[in-house]
């Protein structure tokens, strides 16, 4: 099959490489389509190592057709419609997956679409509700509205009857509002900290802290996903205590197979009949073949995108 390979320093090649098999527990996914991950950039610049038993191309979830499967798997079948979250490998016409990190295409999708969504909904699900309990009426920060994450985060959060304010660039403040997003804050000029959340998920990490502890309101939980602003800052414990806030970091890719199965069920059972109902739509900027990876990863740089990339092999 071919997969794109990492070319160091700097760059990525379409080529021949070996066929994966299916190991116990696992199936083999023909791949339409891959979406494109800030973190497959940070992995291309030699930053972000898959973890051990990971495929060593990049590519964090994909859709497709299942060709095989290994042993012990019961509950699913060649020939059924997935999108998986992967730990890495999406970049190729063929990838094993564990079965615990298979989701269903969701109805009104094509398989092509529903390649958008895993990573984001895992990440989000996980982040927001699990980690950080966003309730009904509380108010969501969403950092970076515009991203893959965020795009995904704003229409999740209307979902669950939050009021959602969200930071990105006034040229993308549109598409976030008809997404859902209440209040819009051009982080550029503005200064967010003027709108107080409850929850605040964010991508920036080091460059907004202190910021973000000073926008919680009392009880509130801030939850950090990215570290687009650096890695090392410092957390005023004293305001945080005032508000008896928290203060969470988590990376999905790290986490254990089991633990990444637990929130892809949970995905499945309480995002998917949001997604199958249209209450949250994948939101694709556009779709390049797997031979422009590179390409894609300029315009992901650019941050020219609002949503998803989608390669396809
Ligand atoms: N921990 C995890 O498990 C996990 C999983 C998935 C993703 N992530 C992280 O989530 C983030 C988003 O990932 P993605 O793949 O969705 O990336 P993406 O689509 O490339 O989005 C990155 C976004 O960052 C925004 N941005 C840049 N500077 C900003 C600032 N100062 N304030 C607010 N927003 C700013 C850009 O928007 P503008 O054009 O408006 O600047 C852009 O939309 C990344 O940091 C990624 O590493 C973490």
């Amino acid at each position: 099959m071919r997969a794109i390979v990492i070319d160091p320093p700097d760059s990525l090649v379409w080529t021949e490489v070996p066929d994966p098999e299916p190991a116990a527990g696992e199936v083999i996914v023909q791949v339409t389509a891959a979406a494109v991950n800030r973190a497959d950039l940070m992995q291309r610049q030699g930053h972000y190592p898959p973890p051990a038993g990971a495929p060593p191309y990049p590519g964090l979830e994909c859709s497709g057709v299942i060709s095989a499967t290994g042993p012990g798997v019961t509950d699913h079948r060649v020939g059924e419609r997935v999108c998986a979250l992967l730990s890495g490998g999406g970049y190729a016409e063929r990838v094993a997956v564990p079965a615990g990190q298979l989701l269903p295409v969701p109805q009104g999708l094509s398989v092509q679409e529903s390649a958008a969504l895993p990573e984001a909904a895992c990440t989000v699900w996980s982040n927001v509700v699990d980690i950080a309990r966003l309730r009904t009426g509380e108010t969501l920060l969403v950092h970076g509205g515009a991203s893959g994450i965020g795009t995904f985060a704003i229409q999740l959060g209307k979902a669950l009857g939050a009021r959602v304010v969200t930071t990105a660039r006034a040229i993308k403040h549109d598409r976030l509002k008809a997404l859902g997003a209440d209040v819009t804050v051009d982080y550029s000029t503005e200064d967010f900290t003027e709108h107080r959340a409850d929850v605040i998920l964010d991508i920036m990490g080091a460059k907004y802290l202190a910021r973000n502890v000073e926008a919680l309101k009392p009880d509130g939980r801030i939850a950090i996903i990215g570290m687009q602003g650096g890695r090392k800052g410092e957390l005023d414990l004293g305001a945080l205590m005032a508000k008896r806030g928290s203060v969470s970091a988590t990376t999905l890719r790290a986490r254990p197979a089991a633990d990444k199965a637990r929130i892809v069920r949970a995905v499945r059972d309480r995002v998917w009949p949001l997604v199958d109902a249209g209450t949250i739509r994948p939101v694709i900027h556009t779709t390049l073949r797997m031979a422009e990876a590179m390409k894609a990863h300029r315009l992901m740089e650019s941050s020219d995108h609002i949503g998803k990339i989608l390669l396809l092999p």
